[in-house]
């Protein structure tokens, strides 16, 4: 068999990893022939030879713990709106393309959009499986996703960071982290740094109810607050960075000195933590054994502890959100960390 890599959507760490796992396994194991196709989808249909890389036992040596992707990536949508699986025609020169290239599967790695794609690809008769990839841990069907335990570390080192500088000039640290839908790094980040305030997209949040929250705290005596806001919570002003907002609303209803952080890209970079290059390892391999037992339009996935894989008909289109009762916010709740509720 010969099978086709690509990642596509924003980068994380971990991802040359997977590669790595499934390269190895497909090469050692199965003895399949493995090319990465470069750019994400658009590597398809580029025609630039460039763009299609036989990946050796050599090639693929040295990656497990680099971040980003060897094979680089790009958004999907532009690549997606050529699938049209009620007309045959407009999606031929993808199928032509797949032809040409000689593949027996392509291996997509990536988050919602690409999961969604490669449903869309699978419809109209590639083999096609998924790989989970996202630091935002929002894919749907699957526990976890690689990446995410890297930028929650990073968070948390952050977070552990303002600590310090917050104590020393008593002031409120508001510090934005990634999560566009979904807010599991602000939760897990926040918990593990011990923040005041955790602010998540799917819950909400009452300002007047923070600024109580952190006046209350300084009445008590506590002389600095920590408040974690994911990049995805609304504001009034539909602002782009939620930081803006609830920074000058907390020092405007508190008076107290309030200062914000936006930890940005730095979450996505640099190498993999051992838990997300394992992970990464299980999934790949995973993925390559469905390749060579034929079991094509499905997304390797995490339940439990245990590797499992779902149709990617049933993921694509839906999003893993944190939910009310997760044990975490129950028992940050019972602590005094407000929520904004
Ligand atoms: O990959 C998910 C994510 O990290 C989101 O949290 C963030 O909104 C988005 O990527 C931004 O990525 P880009 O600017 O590369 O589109």
């Amino acid at each position: 068999m010969k099978i086709g890599i690509l990642s596509s959507g924003g980068d994380c760490p971990g991802i040359n990893a997977t590669i790595r796992g499934v390269g190895k396994t497909a090469l050692l194991h199965y003895h399949m022939k493995v090319v990465g196709i470069h750019n994400g989808f658009s590597g398809i249909l580029s025609n630039n030879p460039k763009d299609i890389q036989v990946l050796t036992e050599r090639s693929l040596s040295g990656i497990l713990n680099l971040g980003g992707t060897i094979l680089g990536t790009s958004r999907e949508k532009s690549f997606r709106k050529l699938i049209n699986p009620d007309n045959a025609e407009s999606s031929s020169i993808i199928k032509k393309r797949y032809e040409e290239l000689g593949l027996d599967c392509i291996v997509c790695i990536g988050g919602n959009g690409t999961q969604k794609t490669s449903a869309l690809l699978s419809s109209i008769g590639l083999n096609i499986v998924g790989i989970p990839k996202t630091i935002d841990n929002d894919v749907w069907g699957t526990d976890i996703t690689f990446g995410f335990d890297t930028a929650v570390n990073i968070a948390t080192e952050a977070i552990d960071r303002l600590h310090s500088t917050a104590s020393s000039h008593r002031r409120v640290m508001v510090v934005e982290v990634m999560g566009h839908h979904a807010g599991w790094i602000a939760l897990y980040a926040g918990m593990a740094g011990g923040a005041d305030v955790i602010l998540l997209p799917e819950l909400g949040y009452d300002i007047n109810k923070v600024s109580s929250v952190l006046t209350e705290r300084e009445r008590r005596g506590k002389p600095y607050s920590i408040v974690v806001v994911a990049e995805g919570l609304e504001t009034p002003d539909k602002k782009k960075r939620p930081t803006d907002y609830i920074t000058k609303k907390i020092e405007e209803m508190t008076q107290i000195e309030t200062r914000e952080t936006v930890l940005g890209y730095i979450q996505r970079g640099g190498n993999p933590s051992p838990f997300d290059r394992n992970l990464a390892t299980r999934l790949g391999g995973h993925a390559t054994e469905l390749i060579a037992t034929r079991q094509f339009g499905r997304m390797v996935c995490i339940k439990g502890d245990k590797v499992d894989s779902i149709p990617l008909s049933e993921v694509a289109g839906k999003l893993k959100l944190v939910t009310p009762d997760h044990d975490l916010i129950i028992q940050g709740q019972r602590m005094d960390i407000s929520f904004g509720q």
